[in-house]
């Protein structure tokens, strides 16, 4: 069984270069071993980088004014290169100092869940994914009384149907409402704001609803005590939806991103693309009626029937487990929708460097003030799938090139991945921004101000 890391309250929002500083030797030696994972990393990265930018111009992604001074110079320090051009601006500009307390809840909650190493790995893992990272944050307190949020670790996609090996989620709610009643007996912070200080994953297909199929989800609806809080959800789309109906966050499905660099060190994103139009995956040919709804509203059934046997796309029905090493060879990934309109092919795609292809009409795309997804991806309508060939011939005759080149800036990559470790610029950094965007929600800033209005 995995355990959660325990706790350090070391700082250093960036990959911790502590092994540059003053221990002695033989401690040295220790952390080298320790981080030699990260160097191995930071070699790798920066192989990325030089290589990409002996041919290319940086393109800022994202307004990083978050920047923590301290481990950019660590940064700057290590690796000297020039992506990183964001203002040294100091620590206390950071995510506006930003505190978040994570509730220690019995392991039933979480951790249990982890003795199968699935877990921590599978597309719905952003929730074991973001509990770690902010365990070893630097945003993390331990004094509840000076938070902003109250982070909540319940892990409800874990436990696997021994049917067909999907996620059960029918216990979610159980789950979830038993860990409120705890924690809200237990500490006065829930009641005292009703819950709209705290925060949840639900990386599940309609969020927070807690059904894989659109209609019970939609009949099932929030549950009234998440009604009031902060849901970071893989789920999103840009009209109403029941399942969207509370403060959330848009966040990406989970790929582990130590398998995309394992698929990098062996097929760079600049190497050689020899698949056109690559999609592997569910493709039922028959379709069934599920209560009234058919998976993928059949766009699979439609690409199928009208691409399969073009020899210019790739498409395959059977999970395979050199998965990685096809996108990473492919210039087009289609990413429909499956039961939910996102998919853990987007971030695939994009951490692989193939040109996203989302048909899913609406959708609603994660941390979209940050990655400008119209110039990484393509979008078709559902209606147009059976025209995806002219399309895609169209963009690979004009602008190809340059959806790549924007695609290939590392930041990208770097945005939609979760690390252990929170890294400026990556997925939970992304997380933690957003959320210091909703501080008015804070109940101690509230009380901060209400005080300084009382002075003056
Ligand atoms: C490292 O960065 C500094 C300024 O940021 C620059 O003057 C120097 O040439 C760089 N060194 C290398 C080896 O690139
Ligand atoms: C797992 O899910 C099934 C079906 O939803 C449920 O009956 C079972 O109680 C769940 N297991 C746990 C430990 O919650
Ligand atoms: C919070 O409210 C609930 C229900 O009103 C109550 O049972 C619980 O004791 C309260 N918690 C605290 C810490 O006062
Ligand atoms: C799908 O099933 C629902 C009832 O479950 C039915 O009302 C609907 O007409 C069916 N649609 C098609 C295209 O068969
Ligand atoms: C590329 O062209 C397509 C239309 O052919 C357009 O939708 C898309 O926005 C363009 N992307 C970029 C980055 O220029």
């Amino acid at each position: 069984m995995e355990e959660l890391k325990r706790p350090t309250r070391r700082r250093g929002f960036y990959v911790r270069m502590r092994l540059l500083h003053k221990n002695g030797r033989q401690q040295d030696k220790n952390l080298c071993f320790k981080y030699y994972k990260w160097v191995l990393w930071f070699s790798l990265t920066l192989y990325f980088f030089s290589s990409y930018f002996i041919s290319h111009k940086p393109i800022p992604l994202s307004k990083t004014r978050f920047a923590n001074s301290k481990s950019n110079r660590a940064l700057i320090e290590s690796v000297n290169t020039t992506f990183l051009h964001q203002p040294t601006s100091n620590n206390k500009g950071s995510l506006r100092d930003l505190k978040i307390y994570v509730y220690a809840l019995p392991s039933i909650y979480n951790t249990d869940w982890l003795s199968n190493e699935r877990c921590s790995n599978h597309l719905f893992a952003a929730e074991v994914a973001i509990h770690k990272a902010l365990l070893n944050s630097d945003v993390r307190t331990f004094d509840p009384y000076e938070a902003d949020f109250f982070f909540v670790p319940v892990y409800v996609s874990c436990n696997f149907s021994t049917v067909n090996g999907f996620p059960a989620i029918g216990h979610a709610r159980s789950l979830i409402s038993s860990a409120i009643n705890l924690i809200s007996s237990e500490y006065p912070f829930w009641n005292r704001s009703r819950g709209s200080d705290h925060v949840f994953v639900a990386s599940h297909d309609y969020g927070a609803c807690f059904h894989a199929m659109e209609n019970r989800a939609v009949a099932d609806g929030i549950p009234d005590f998440l009604k009031k809080s902060i849901i970071l959800q893989t789920f999103g789309v840009k009209y109403n939806h029941p399942c969207q109906d509370v403060e959330n966050v848009v966040i990406p499905p989970y790929i582990s991103p130590e398998s995309v660099r394992k698929t990098l060190e062996k097929s760079p994103v600049t190497g050689k693309r020899d698949i056109w139009v690559f999609f592997r995956g569910k493709m039922e040919m028959h379709p069934k009626n599920v209560s009234g709804r058919f998976y993928s509203k059949k766009v699979r059934t439609d690409i199928w029937r009208r691409y399969n046997g073009d020899r210019r796309f790739y498409l395959q029905r059977h999970r395979f487990a050199g998965y990685q090493s096809e996108i990473v060879r492919s210039v087009f990934c289609l990413c429909p929708l499956g039961w939910a309109p996102w998919s853990p092919r987007l971030v695939e795609s994009v951490a692989l460097g193939c040109v996203p292809v989302i048909i899913a009409d609406g959708i609603r795309l994660p941390f979209s003030n940050a990655v400008n997804w119209p110039d990484i991806s393509l979008t078709v309508a559902e209606k147009d799938v059976s025209k995806l060939g002219m399309i895609l011939e169209h963009v690979a005759a004009t602008n190809l090139t340059s959806v790549q080149r924007n695609l290939w800036d590392p930041s990208v990559r770097r945005a939609l991945l979760f690390n252990d470790q929170a890294q400026q610029g990556d997925a939970t950094w992304h997380v933690l921004s957003a959320l210091s965007e909703k501080l008015d929600r804070s109940h101690m800033r509230s009380r901060l101000q209400s005080e300084s209005d009382v002075d003056t």
